[in-house]
């Protein structure tokens, strides 16, 4: 077998914020790093954050308020130690972001301006416009090329090398014609996104199907928390589209057929900026009880019309357009339909504080970190914060930059050979040779209708049994009767689609499986025959893994406690 050998000293898969953000951390300090990325790294779905990016920086709040909301917002599983850090360097990140070249929108002082976002005690989330996200990622972008990071645009990163505790490359290849390639490295880096995908309606892009999940679980390596999926209350009615939570920050009042302001009922004082998890369970309260809204009943309103065009033109322009162009319906002039969508990954592949991923509870992978959505650290617990995840993407994608930069000082290359690519092979191999009478289209279909129907914002013991029986089934039908039509090796996309529904299958099983166990009700995942939080039995982190038959065993983490004592938490 004859393929191309690259060495670097660290090779990122995934070039959205984390990734590109420690990439030019590492290549600014010397060191050799290529970045593999399915897509043009400016396509990536960082860029897809619309509303802020939080840090302490008015004289009315503290950092000390941040980690408090944020904490109370994770419904106290997130670990305190990690918030704190991220807190405390909020402030630092923003101002490092700024002068690379990050135009955030201004006070009329000239300050940053800060808007205020659901769960936080004073207006906290820094913007640019309704399009943070994209500023950010095109100021890192740059900054990473301008130290001469080496981007691998449109390759796809199918597996990692990982022998004896230790990982040491990726295996890839062109999407454009199959071209095969190892990455030999002393360090990999993660940071390949989150996994909402895996539910019908969603606001993720496409490519967010949580590849890097799954290669991490096939190796027998545990996913932590998988459970905790974020619904955000404010997806576009029929497709989920975020319509950012700017829109409930700047005014933005929820309303259901009867013209009622229905969070004056759920959340009394903080009404629509309650917490993302409250603010979607009230939402689909309204609609299952009859007062839902538009052509199916299956949304309700927000109405931005009272903060007028000038405003609107100023501070959400982009959902503006985007209400314009899917529904037809112009914030200016009337309420637009909306409804829960599946937004945000909590859980993801275990690391600690400084991005090393973890074997186990107790022991670190030697060479392997990760960042981002893929990673949970764990800072935002149960339910995240909006706009804590831009924060965190691009806090720690420096901060594990630089835990790498240092670890590179006695980490050693482990030379990788030609037959070290069997695995990628062996699976392109396998689905290119499948010809039985599933399609991957009609069976992402099943997986994600039936993951929202029974493993959504609502859950029983019965729809989430019921769901991991259908994944197991799915899984099934995938490994043993799945075709693809192309079997060219030019844009193969029905190839890499397949791949990624392999992904997708595997990682629902964690997500079903984790939340059958919980039998409390935290955060985002609300099980309705346990309506409660468990602390005694729950306060714990889930860590799931696969073994070779797809089978998942359940094991559990202490979390990281001692800051902020525990409360009850109500929105
Ligand atoms: O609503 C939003 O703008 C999303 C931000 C976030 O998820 O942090």
């Amino acid at each position: 077998m004859s393929i191309p050998i690259h060495t670097y000293d660290a090779v990122i898969v995934g070039a959205g914020l984390a990734g590109s953000t420690a990439a030019r951390e590492l290549e600014k300090a010397g060191k050799k790093v290529a970045v593999i990325t399915k897509l043009h790294p400016l396509r990536s779905h960082s860029g897809a954050a619309q509303g802020g990016i939080n840090a302490a920086l008015s004289d009315k709040d503290s950092v000390e308020l941040h980690e408090f909301d944020t904490v109370k917002g994770a419904d106290y599983l997130a670990d305190q130690d990690v918030v704190a850090l991220m807190c405390r360097e909020a402030p630092k990140t923003i101002r490092w972001a700024e002068r690379m070249g990050a135009a955030f929108s201004r006070n009329e002082d000239g300050t940053i301006a800060q808007r205020p976002f659901g769960g936080q005690s004073s207006p906290r989330a820094c913007f640019a416009k309704d399009r943070t996200g994209l500023t950010l990622l095109q100021t890192v972008y740059e900054q990473a090329l301008r130290e001469g990071v080496e981007f691998w645009d449109e390759w796809y990163a199918a597996d990692i090398i990982y022998r004896d505790g230790k990982v040491s490359g990726v295996l890839a290849f062109n999407i454009r014609n199959q071209e095969k390639v190892i990455f030999n490295a002393k360090a990999v880096m993660f940071a390949t996104g989150g996994y909402a995908r895996a539910f019908k309606i969603n606001s993720n892009a496409h490519a967010n199907t949580g590849d890097g999940l799954s290669i991490v679980a096939r190796h027998g390596l545990p996913l932590e928390d998988m459970e905790f999926v974020q619904f955000h209350p404010s997806g576009l009615s029929g497709n989920g589209v975020l319509i950012s939570e700017a829109a409930r920050g700047e005014g933005g009042k929820l309303l259901n057929a009867l013209g009622e302001r229905f969070m004056t009922q759920y959340a009394p004082e903080k009404l629509e900026l309650a917490s993302r998890d409250v603010v979607s369970r009230a939402i689909i309260n309204e609609i299952r009880e009859g007062r839902g809204v538009g052509p199916r009943k299956d949304a309700v309103f927000i109405d931005l019309t009272h903060l007028g065009k000038e405003k609107i033109m100023e501070r959400l322009p982009e959902l503006r357009d985007l209400a314009i162009t899917f529904l037809g319906l112009d914030m200016i002039k009337e309420p637009i339909l909306i409804s829960a969508t599946a937004h945000y990954s909590m859980g993801g592949i275990p690391v600690d504080i400084d991005g090393h991923v973890r074997k186990n509870s107790k022991e670190l992978v030697e060479g392997f970190y990760a960042a981002g959505e893929a990673a949970c650290a764990s800072v935002h617990g149960a339910n995240r914060l909006g706009a804590n995840s831009v924060l965190e993407a691009l806090f720690f994608g420096r901060h594990v930059g630089q835990s790498i930069l240092k670890d590179l000082e006695h980490l050693e290359l482990r030379p990788a050979k030609a037959e070290d690519a069997a695995p990628m092979i062996q699976e392109i191999e396998t689905i290119m040779g499948r010809n039985g009478s599933d399609t991957v289209p009609g069976l992402r279909n099943e997986l994600q209708q039936s993951m929202t129907d029974n493993a959504g914002v609502f859950r029983t013991e019965e729809t989430l049994q019921k769901q991991v029986d259908i994944v197991k089934a799915l899984r099934k039908r995938f490994h043993e009767n799945c075709r693809i039509d192309d079997k060219s090796k030019i844009f193969n996309t029905d190839l890499q689609e397949a791949i990624e529904l392999g992904h997708m299958l595997d990682y629902s099983l964690f997500i079903v499986q984790s939340a059958l166990a919980r039998r409390e009700s935290r955060g985002a995942h609300y099980r309705e025959d346990y309506t409660k939080r468990d602390d005694e039995q729950f306060l714990k982190h889930t860590m799931a893994y696969m073994d070779g038959a797809g089978d998942i065993r359940l094991e559990y983490m202490d979390v990281t406690l001692g800051r902020h004592e525990l409360k009850e938490r109500t929105y």
